[in-house]
């Protein structure tokens, strides 16, 4: 028996939380035969048990397939971290909160914010400490979605205590205004309402804030990245391929802001039928799996365009919460599964670090005033926004 013909069997293992198997990550170090008995060393970054024991489990039984008699599955798991995670280095403004997700999108309207509301319920439902930030400052919609509208905080001294709602903590701009308010900002003043949201809301110890950003790859993305360690970026996009041009950069914003990409949601994939539940293409579907396996990133979930979803939303009663046995609830809970299985394995691989994409002028100094500014080209996507 070859050790090819054994690599080959082990790959119907597959990692716990991703579709990937466990030679395709590369986990399997060793294989050694000796007569009727194979020993195989998993070598895996995730430190949670369960995790260990499936695979163990698994493998155990692809071998015996092969017609061993013995097995040894041994599994090199790394420590578990003392916490969650972020006790990284780069900067963090907001320590007490332990993982960032930043939900992203590059074209307006695909699904982010609704996207982001059911998988930071999901993961509330799955026993975590969750919160929601609503970062879109022009067009904050997670009030309404969460049955928030018109609720509004409380402030204690210079502080606010974030909004509560399906076990999740919000806060957003927009319960800080008057309904039906606008607002005219530039973007250091968009950076620095981003900065206030992490460092001045009352969030309690989250194991994950989930941050709903506005479209494209602006100023709040990137003040965000220089602010905390985010511990993982969502792409939401439509299958369209108009839209799907557009996630690739929001994939590549990512790399550049060294942010470990969770995946792609692919949204309105499909229409699923209120009355006889058939699914039907509309936009397309499955498209986005290719763009995210080029980033080397998982397709997390195909949602359709349903009508309860979109319902939960203008009501305020998030189809994950109101409607749990839907096929649309399993996959943002499969999702959310995901979504921590990554979380764990970033922080087990020695978490997020924001280190390389701090400003490079000194603390204090305004890139607008050094005569050196002018004179060196911005970094891409940087800049201070003066002319
Ligand atoms: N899968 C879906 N099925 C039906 N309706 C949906 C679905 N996903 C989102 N919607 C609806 O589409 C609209 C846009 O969604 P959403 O506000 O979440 O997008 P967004 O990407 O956050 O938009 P923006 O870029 O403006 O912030 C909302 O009315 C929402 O309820
Ligand atoms: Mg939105």
């Amino acid at each position: 028996m070859t050790n090819e013909t054994i690599l080959e069997a082990l790959k119907s293992v597959t990692y716990p939380g991703f579709t990937k198997d466990i030679v395709t990550f590369g986990f399997v170090k060793d294989v050694k035969v000796e007569g009727d008995k194979v020993s195989i060393l998993v070598d895996i970054t995730s430190s949670a048990p369960e995790v260990k024991a499936q695979i163990t489990d698994e493998a155990t039984v692809e071998l015996k397939k092969l017609g061993f008699l013995a097995v040894d599955v041994t599994i090199k798991a790394p420590q578990a971290p003392k916490q969650m995670s972020n006790s990284v280095s780069g900067k963090n403004i907001a320590p007490h909160v332990k993982n960032f997700v930043m939900v992203s999108s590059g074209k307006g309207g695909v699904g982010k914010s609704t996207t982001s509301v059911n998988i930071a319920i999901a993961m509330a439902m799955q026993g975590k400490k969750v919160g929601i930030l609503d970062a879109d400052i022009y067009g904050p919609n997670i009030p309404r979605m969460m049955g928030l509208q018109n609720v509004k905080p409380e402030i204690q001294g210079n502080k606010v205590q974030p909004l509560q709602a399906y076990g999740v903590e919000m806060m957003s701009m927009g319960s800080l205004m008057e309904e039906g308010q606008s607002l005219i900002w530039r973007g250091s003043m968009i950076m620095k309402a981003i900065e206030q949201f992490l460092r001045d809301i009352l969030w309690s110890e989250l194991d994950v804030l989930v941050i709903d950003m506005p479209p494209g790859t602006g100023d709040a993305q990137l003040s965000l990245a220089q602010s905390v360690p985010v511990t993982a970026g969502i792409v939401v996009t439509t299958p369209q391929q108009v839209s799907l041009d557009d996630s690739k950069r929001s994939l590549d914003m990512f790399e550049k802001l060294h942010i470990p990409i969770a995946g792609v949601v692919e949204n309105m994939s499909g229409f699923i039928c209120p009355s006889c539940e058939t699914e039907s293409d509309i936009f397309g579907m499955g498209t986005s799996k290719e763009v995210a396996a080029s980033y080397n990133a998982e397709l997390m979930a195909q949602i359709p365009i349903e009508p309860a979803i979109r319902i939960g939303g203008d009501t305020g009663k998030p189809v994950i919460f109101h409607n749990p046995d839907s096929e649309t609830a399993k996959r943002y809970q499969t999702a959310a599964s995901n979504l921590l299985a990554f979380i764990d394995k970033v922080n087990a691989e020695g978490g997020a670090d924001n280190s390389a994409v701090q400003p490079t002028t000194p603390p204090g100094v305004s890139a607008c005033s050094t005569g050196a500014a002018a004179s060196q080209p911005e970094p891409s996507g940087g800049g201070c926004g003066c002319s």
